[in-house]
């Protein structure tokens, strides 16, 4: 096999959900630059129309839908139509994510007593724990059970969930649902791989640390943000999310045909001094 070949995606049919914006939108930039046919859902009306007209622009198969990964029958019905289209479903990135605050400023403080009160777990609000946990986790799960039902007949798929270094470490600025629906997506992504790898379906994780995007309000694009981050990483800066399309393409080819329930972090070493 040519090193071309290993990591070959083309005419792929892929779907993103969280598409329009930071490291979903990488993830759909490097399959579709290098052939596959994405479809990106998201919420974000404004910005999908903005990307997938972007996007097509380089002559890219690309489309763009508005679909909220809490509305269930709506997300099956993508998954089937998209799937109808393509005459196959190859890759799917579980993604969608938010961070409900306090944000990415505090998250690198371990000092959990310097966070508002409101993100205290006496005074956590149930609306934000409900909300956090149907995008964070119940949208993970939608998002494989949807595609589950579309891979398992043709005996091939991959299935790539979004993670986060917090699924396996604490810190003091992010709250108890953030931390709670990530440990939980990896859980439910290693029982999810155990149950479809006899389907000839990959299921893994891509666990990031802190990249920039427009997460929690966009938070990290401000340079006072990435520079506070930037000293407690051992690589001494912040992702960009070009940087996470190396690992999205393996995880999607033939170069990761082996590679089965495991998640992989792209962390610049965070997790060398034990925390995010
Ligand atoms: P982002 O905010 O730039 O992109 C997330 C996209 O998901 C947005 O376009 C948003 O509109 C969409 N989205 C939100 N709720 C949705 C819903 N209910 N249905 C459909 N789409 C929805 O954020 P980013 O950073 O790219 O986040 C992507 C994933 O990466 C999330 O799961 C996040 O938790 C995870 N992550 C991000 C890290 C970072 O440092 N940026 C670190 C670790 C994990």
């Amino acid at each position: 096999m040519t090193k071309t070949d290993l990591f070959d995606v083309k005419g792929y049919g892929v779907i993103v959900t969280g598409g329009a914006s930071g490291i979903g939108l990488a993830y759909s930039e490097a399959l579709a630059e290098h052939g596959a046919r994405v479809t990106m859902l998201d919420v974000n009306q404004e910005r999908i129309a903005t990307e997938t007209a972007r996007l097509r622009g380089f002559g890219w198969d690309v489309r763009g839908e508005v679909v909220d990964v809490t509305d269930k029958p709506s997300m099956h019905r993508v998954f089937d139509e998209t799937t109808a289209l393509y005459g196959r479903l190859d890759v799917v990135f579980a993604n969608a994510g938010i961070d409900p605050g306090p944000g990415f400023a505090g998250w690198v403080s371990a000092d959990v007593d310097a966070r508002p009160q409101e993100y205290a777990i006496e005074n956590y609000a149930e609306e934000r724990w409900r909300h956090v946990l149907d995008i964070n986790l119940d949208g993970v799960f939608t998002t494989i059970k949807a595609a589950a039902r579309n891979m398992k007949s043709r005996r091939s798929g991959r299935i790539i969930v979004t993670t986060s270094i917090a699924s396996t470490t604490n810190t003091g600025g992010i709250g108890a649902a953030y931390m709670a629906a990530k440990a939980g997506a990896a859980h439910l992504m290693r029982n999810a791989a155990l149950e479809l790898v006899g389907y000839g379906i990959n299921v893994n994780a891509i666990a990031p640390g802190p990249f920039i995007t427009n997460i929690a309000g966009g938070h990290s694009k401000i340079p006072a943000v990435q520079e506070e981050f930037s000293k407690h990483l051992p690589i001494k800066r912040m992702a960009q999310t070009e940087e996470i399309k190396g690992l999205a393409l393996l995880l999607s080819s033939q170069a990761s045909s082996f590679i089965v329930g495991v998640e992989i972090a792209i962390d610049g070493g965070s997790k060398l001094l034990g925390g995010g």
